[in-house]
């Protein structure tokens, strides 16, 4: 009860999370004509339509805190929308209608549709700065790894933590030149990298699952997926540290004017402070997370994972569709 106003507040709860896996799963479904035909406004358009069409039917108050952009640039699902009946639950909801829209628009592997939600009020909004700098591991890392450490010291930390050799130990890293270095430093400590030409919130959840071939996920990417991660990542219950990474003094000052710090570790619990947290990804095209969405005759099949926090449960979710409620 908000002792204020007298009104009573009301938690997402566990049937949200399947609600929202159904605006997923439509995303994903609607991205697949584009899949490999080089469009990727195309791609993220009609996912973005079919996502906000499903988030309309949901019984929840939700305020996109990260959403395609800002209003003018994003006429749907733009920071500040508000989404659902506005009836149930006050959330913060963070959505990526196509994580990999370039890998979806080349055919390749591993492009998700998502949605984050936390209570109202408690995501962090990181909005005016594009990039941070990123750590992710399962729970092992916790108390172990630092990002403030060289990279190759955390390698070696994480490795004794789960009990492998370096060796053994595999980073997932954007592939871009900006990780040239620290790609080198994986491999001086002789650990494996996997190069990702896009998505780093799968890398990351990867990361932190039990059960992958990934112990850590490394590197600059979007700071709107470093939100939405950490999201999913106190429902694992892994480890995230990031630090927000400016790229022009113009950048940094509107950082500072939102009240973002840029000599702090943001933690899951900074990132997002709440413990009621869901995730929800459905996949696009087949990856490590999950398969893509297939055709089988009369059915279209959706593979999903759920993330909810309170629970610690990882569900994974097969839908089949029927192919001609979607044609047309
Ligand atoms: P979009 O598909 O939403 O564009 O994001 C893909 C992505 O790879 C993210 O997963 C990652 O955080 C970010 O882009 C990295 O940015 P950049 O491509 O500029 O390195």
């Amino acid at each position: 009860m908000n002792s204020e106003t007298g009104t009573l507040f009301l938690h997402p709860d566990r049937n949200l999370a399947l609600e929202l896996v159904r605006a997923t799963e439509a995303a994903a479904i609607r991205a697949v004509p584009f899949i490999g035909k080089g469009d990727k406004l195309g791609a993220d358009g009609a996912a973005v339509d079919a996502m906000r069409k499903f988030l309309g039917t949901v019984d929840f108050d939700g305020l996109v805190v990260i959403g395609e952009g800002e209003k003018d640039n994003a006429p749907m699902l733009f920071n500040g929308e508000f989404v659902g009946t506005g009836r149930g639950p006050a959330c913060d909801i963070a959505v990526d209608p196509i994580d990999g829209t370039s890998l979806t628009a080349a055919g390749r592997q591993n492009a998700i549709s998502m949605i984050a939600v936390s209570d109202r009020g408690t995501m962090l909004d990181a909005s005016t700065v594009f990039y941070m700098q990123k750590i992710v591991t399962g729970a092992e890392g916790i108390g172990v790894v630092d990002i403030r450490q060289p990279v190759g010291e955390n390698i070696r930390a994480l490795a004794k933590a789960k009990g492998k050799l370096v060796e053994e130990i595999v980073v997932a890293v954007l592939d871009r030149p900006r990780h040239e270095q620290l790609i080198a430093d994986i491999r001086a400590t002789g650990a494996g990298t996997r190069l990702m030409l896009d998505g780093d919130v799968a890398g990351g959840i990867n990361a932190a699952l039990y059960g992958t071939r990934i112990d850590m996920c490394v590197g600059i990417g979007g700071s709107p997926e470093g939100v939405a991660t950490a999201c999913a990542i106190k429902a694992i219950g892994g480890l995230i540290q990031t630090i927000l990474y400016p790229k022009t003094d113009l950048e940094k000052q509107k950082g500072l004017d939102a009240g973002l710090r840029f000599d702090e570790v943001y933690d899951a619990d900074t990132l997002v402070r709440s413990d009621n947290t869901f995730f929800v990804a459905t996949g696009v095209t087949d990856g490590g997370l999950v398969n893509g969405v297939k055709r089988l005759g009369p059915i279209i099949r959706t593979e999903s994972i759920v993330l909810r926090s309170h629970s610690g449960t990882i569900r994974r979710v097969t839908a089949d569709h029927l192919a001609e409620k979607w044609l047309g």
